[in-house]
């Protein structure tokens, strides 16, 4: 039987928490399906810091580079916001991860689930039923990765982009797109920015060439913010560059008045990835016991479709979520709304999906 190994990094907050249903839904998949994971756990983020001096400390390093791919929780917190720059969760562990393995496609779904549509940050008609979008954020390029310099008085960021930087994040785009409804939304600033101009007629041409069949438009960032908050539901896939694709990413999510519910992946060319929920570490209820974890379930649903290839495995861990949601159980972030509710804990949402996998 073929061993999949997955390096498991809790972080800080509560990702250690929703980590531990994750893991559990994975494995109930694993005897389900008659899957071999192996699971190598080390630290990174603050509580790596405070153990050891760094957020990413080599050991853990060396279990990513042994590893099928990279199983995430949440990083950071006020704790170690003062910290250098190097050394804060963020810059230090992080970014590095996304650069040194090369993971330069971020895959961040909006959707409302049914059953939550009333929690939406919309009004219904809006939504015109639901909502399901995709943002491809480029990850290792753009602003974040250029040079950073810094006087005493001054301080500057470089903004660059390379040709194959952008088309390799188009085929991701278009090849996501292929497979839903073939509408793509490139965005840009290319009414200001050189390296916006140069992305979105790489962006053209490459569409035209490769994927004929997928329509292709262009809009300003200002513009798609306005339009995502007042008239989500025109998109479809949306590509768009690293600091770009940072913001829109947040502003989806907060139209779907859901965010514990959001999973990410982040992809190099050979499948490998790191998957993390969208939500960050939220210190303010850590240890409490009372976190959703159903967007760390939902990354582990992710990982086994983009990293292992294993699809029914993936839909089956979905279909689960949307049943669990549809028979009322909620933690206490999404118990809002009307209808049936029964409100649950971290470790019991992780059991009732369990359960409920077909
Ligand atoms: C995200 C986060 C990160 C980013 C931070 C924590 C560095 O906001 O994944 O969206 O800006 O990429
Ligand atoms: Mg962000």
């Amino acid at each position: 039987m073929k061993k999949y190994r997955i390096a498991v990094l809790p972080g800080d907050g509560i990702g250690p928490e929703i980590m531990e249903q994750g893991v559990r839904v994975l494995d109930a998949i694993a005897s389900k399906y008659g899957h071999n994971f192996e699971w190598k756990e080390a630290i990174v983020g603050g509580c790596a810091y405070d153990e050891c001096g760094h957020p990413l400390p080599d050991e853990t390093r060396q279990i990513c580079d042994n590893a099928d791919a990279i199983y995430f929780g949440a990083i950071g917190g006020p704790k170690w916001e003062n910290l250098p720059p190097e050394l804060t969760p963020e810059r230090g562990a992080l970014l590095p991860l996304r650069r040194d393995y090369g993971l330069f496609a971020n895959l961040r779904p909006a959707i409302i689930f049914g059953p939550l549509a009333n929690a939406a940050s919309l009004k219904d008609d809006r939504l015109e039923g639901g909502l399901d979008i995709l943002i491809v954020r480029e990850l290792t390029g753009g602003i974040y990765f250029g040079e950073h310099r810094r006087g005493d008085n001054w301080a500057s960021d470089e903004m660059i982009y390379s040709r194959g930087e952008v088309e390799r994040i188009a085929r991701v785009a278009c090849e996501a797109a292929m497979k839903r409804s073939r509408k793509l939304t490139s965005v840009d600033k290319a009414n200001v920015l050189d390296s916006s101009k140069l992305w979105r007629e790489i962006i053209e041409k490459y569409v035209h060439e490769n994927f004929p069949d997928v329509e292709i438009g262009h809009m300003y960032v200002d513009n798609a913010a306005m339009q995502l908050s007042t008239r989500p539901t025109q998109f479809d896939v949306i590509v768009t560059g690293n600091m770009f694709g940072d913001i829109l990413s947040d502003l989806a999510s907060a139209i779907t008045g859901s965010i514990g519910m959001l999973p990410s992946a982040s992809l190099r060319e050979d499948g490998f990835g790191l998957y993390e929920p969208v939500h960050g570490s939220a210190p303010d209820i850590a240890g409490e016991g009372i976190a959703n974890p159903l967007a760390q379930i939902l990354s582990g649903a992710m990982m086994l479709r983009y990293s292992f290839g294993m699809e029914s495995e993936a839909d089956s861990i979905e279909r689960s979520v949307a049943h669990v949601l549809e028979e009322g159980f909620r933690t206490p972030d999404i118990a809002k709304g009307d209808g049936k509710i029964i409100k649950i804990n971290t470790e019991e949402m992780g059991q009732r999906v369990v359960e409920f996998l077909d």
